[in-house]
């Protein structure tokens, strides 16, 4: 059997993805014990490793957490701490760690490294993003979604913002969840063709527009996120020039439903993406929203590591 790799929410089906939220439910509800009819046999001699490439908070320390409370235990290395800073391929590492540890987190700054560690492991891969999608994020925010609303599908959900990373996992699974989305982006920068044209080939239901007033009306959650993702510092000017009409404040959550959700991955720059007074205000969930990354990696790791 091949490794069930986490590596976007396009490449698993839509019963296993409906299955890993379900199992992220009954995680949260377990609290720190694990649900009875998931007791990972075997689990307490698994090593999950961890490789960060850019810097973490939220992914770090909710998958080190996730595995500890399955009854497993993980090791985070920082690129620099690895021997591929020194020229060694990843093919090579791939297939070394994967005589260690029993599952591969990684950071990646290209999505291709990844793939490259994928193809060459042979224990499970999880992304825990790359400068194209964010998968595991996306499994916590329709938890987060469906806890207060209930089921997302059929749901209106709207983005302003970059067309970055995030939005492209929210594009894979508005298809996946069947959810209508739409996506709010200055044209220069929105979600690129590929996923586009992925959803289009799919018939998901995506509105693109520059207009974030369009985007919102009707929508039961509005979601956006920084403006500068990790590794685009040196296009920082631009970026907050051309996003300037895209923050998310409470002249533009009046055009959303009442009552709908706001939603940031994190981390937030108030003031910027987002105003103080809708982040910290009462139609916010983020810190849900966050909570639930260590309930979903728990989903995501049981699934990966077949204890489920
Ligand atoms: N949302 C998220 O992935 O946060 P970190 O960058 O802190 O992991
Ligand atoms: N789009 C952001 C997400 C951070 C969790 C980034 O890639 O930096």
């Amino acid at each position: 059997m091949p490794p069930r790799h986490f590596l976007d929410i396009d490449r698993i089906d839509a019963r296993t993805l409906r299955r890993i939220v379900d199992m992220g439910h009954a995680m949260k509800r377990a609290g720190k014990r694990v649900p009875a009819k998931l007791t990972p046999d075997g689990i307490e001699s698994m090593v999950l490793m961890l490789i960060f490439e850019k810097p973490s908070t939220r992914t770090r320390v909710s998958f080190d957490v996730a595995m500890r409370q399955l009854g497993g235990q993980s090791l985070a290395l920082n690129q620099a701490d690895l021997q591929v800073g020194r020229g060694e391929p990843i093919a090579d590492t791939a297939k070394v760690v994967s005589r260690y540890v029993d599952a591969i987190m990684i950071r990646a700054n290209r999505h291709a490294t990844l793939t490259e560690y994928a193809e060459n492991a042979t224990v499970p891969v999880i992304n825990g993003l790359t400068d194209r999608t964010h998968p595991c994020q996306i499994i916590a925010d329709i938890m987060t979604f469906e806890e207060v609303k209930g089921p997302i599908e059929g749901r209106r959900i709207a983005w302003s913002g970059d067309g970055n990373n995030v939005a492209a996992s929210w594009i894979h699974a508005a298809a996946q969840f069947k959810f209508k989305l739409a996506i709010a982006c200055p044209p220069q920068l929105n979600p690129g063709n590929e996923v586009l044209a992925w959803a289009k080939g799919v018939g998901a239901e995506i509105l693109l527009t520059d207009d974030p007033h369009e985007a919102v009306t009707d929508a039961d959650c509005v979601v956006t996120d920084t403006w500068v993702s990790m590794g685009q510092q040196s296009d920082a000017p631009r970026r907050k020039q051309l996003l300037g009409a895209y923050a998310v404040d409470e002249a533009l959550m009046r055009s959303a439903a009442p009552g709908a959700l706001f939603m940031h991955c994190l981390p937030a720059y108030r003031g910027l993406e987002v105003s103080a007074g809708v982040i910290d205000g009462p139609q916010s969930v983020v810190w849900d929203e966050a909570e639930n990354r260590l309930h979903a990696q728990k989903a995501i790791l049981a699934w990966c590591l077949g204890v489920d």
